[in-house]
């Protein structure tokens, strides 16, 4: 055996780099759920004015600033002992209406460790883990970190993208939110098109709740949601049925396609709302793929394969999912638009 220095450090190096944030992770949330990132994100403080801001104790926080300027999520200013967020830092930390919500991701994260005697249980076994089993703290992560995305997206890009789409939505459409969780996207097309009726759908029951609690708390009228399996929701002539991040999750995501093709109108759209991927593993490995292989192999899988789906996974890609398009009767296929994050396709009956 020989081991190359230059390589064994390179590789510590990033092991120890990838230590740290998997250390502070939890202390991601703490951030999050005490207000010491939206504090710091209004003016510098040193830990006696952070703590008393946020109402905690100056030595916890003290320490938690370290961890923070040590992984370069805040900034330290060592003449005056304070620390600070740069604009950029507080728009990806403390601003949950804006287009990155980190904070949220990480309660994903918190959820693999929830369901971690489950995920060896499934390596070993091949059985799967249902959406509704996992922690709480998985919808609203979900909720959290995909909402930034559509805040950003899908009104100004990802709909303007559809051919014609938005006209119809503003002369007053009928739209369906398949696989809706707690109805982020839903609420938000509600909100910009008033003269169009949408519909969201979810099988799981708890965060339909929420999707319903959701829509009334931003004053939403024409928006309803239905607890349905992808598979049967009984109503139809849809012009536009949307699945954002959910289709690769299903246990039968060929069946859902039939489904949509038979309740979209003769002229209405589907639109894909996927995880970014290439086709192939190699066209995957790169910081993004490793977050989607990483949720995907705890959670979008296992939620699959509990329903002995074919477990498309949160790397599908483009060819994979014109196949289930394909295969659900849809004759036309494209990919719309894209964002470091999300393919966005449009098939058509
Ligand atoms: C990753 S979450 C996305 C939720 C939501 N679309 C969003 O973007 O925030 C996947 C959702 O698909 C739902 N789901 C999975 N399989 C389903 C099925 N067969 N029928 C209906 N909903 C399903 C889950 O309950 C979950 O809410």
């Amino acid at each position: 055996m020989s081991i190359d220095a230059a390589k064994l450090n390179e590789f510590l190096g990033r092991a120890v780099g990838d230590l740290g944030a998997a250390v502070s992770a939890t202390l991601m949330l703490v951030g999050d759920q005490l207000g010491l990132y939206k504090a710091l994100a209004k003016q510098p403080l040193d830990s006696a004015g952070l703590a008393a801001a946020t109402g905690t104790h100056e030595r916890y926080v003290r320490e938690w600033l370290g961890n923070q300027a040590a992984g370069g999520y805040v900034q330290y200013d060592p003449a005056t002992d304070t620390y600070s967020l740069s604009e950029e830092q507080a728009l990806c930390l403390a601003d949950p209406n804006g287009p990155v919500d980190i904070p949220g991701a990480y309660s994903l994260v918190e959820a693999t460790f929830h369901a971690l005697d489950r995920t060896l249980d499934n390596f070993r076994t091949g059985k799967g883990m249902e959406w509704g089993e996992h922690h709480p703290c998985l919808f609203h992560g979900t909720e959290r970190f995909f909402r930034a995305g559509y805040n950003a997206h899908l009104l100004g890009e990802w709909l303007p993208a559809l051919d014609g789409v938005v006209d119809k939505l503003n002369a007053g459409g009928k739209a369906a939110d398949v696989g809706c969780g707690h109805g982020a996207s839903t609420t938000l097309m509600a909100k910009a098109f008033p003269n169009s009726e949408f519909v969201g759908y979810d099988y799981h029951a708890a965060s339909i709740e929420t999707a319903r609690q959701r829509a009334r708390e931003a004053g939403v009228d024409n928006a309803r949601f239905e607890v349905a399996d992808a598979t049967s929701y009984g109503e139809g002539d849809f012009d536009l049925i949307a699945f954002f991040d959910c289709l690769h999750d299903m246990g039968d995501p060929v069946g859902a396609a039939q489904h949509a093709r038979e309740q979209v109108k003769a002229d209405g759209h589907c639109m894909l709302v996927e995880p970014f991927a290439g086709d192939k593993v190699a066209d995957n490995l790169n910081p993004v793929g490793r977050v989607y292989y990483g949720a995907s192999s705890q959670i979008c899988v296992p939620v699959s394969l509990a329903r002995k789906g074919p477990a498309l996974g949160a790397q599908a890609g483009e060819a994979r999912l014109r196949a289930v398009m394909e295969q659900g009767g849809f004759s036309r296929f494209r990919r719309a638009t894209e964002t470091p994050f999300n393919l966005v396709l449009e098939a058509r009956p």
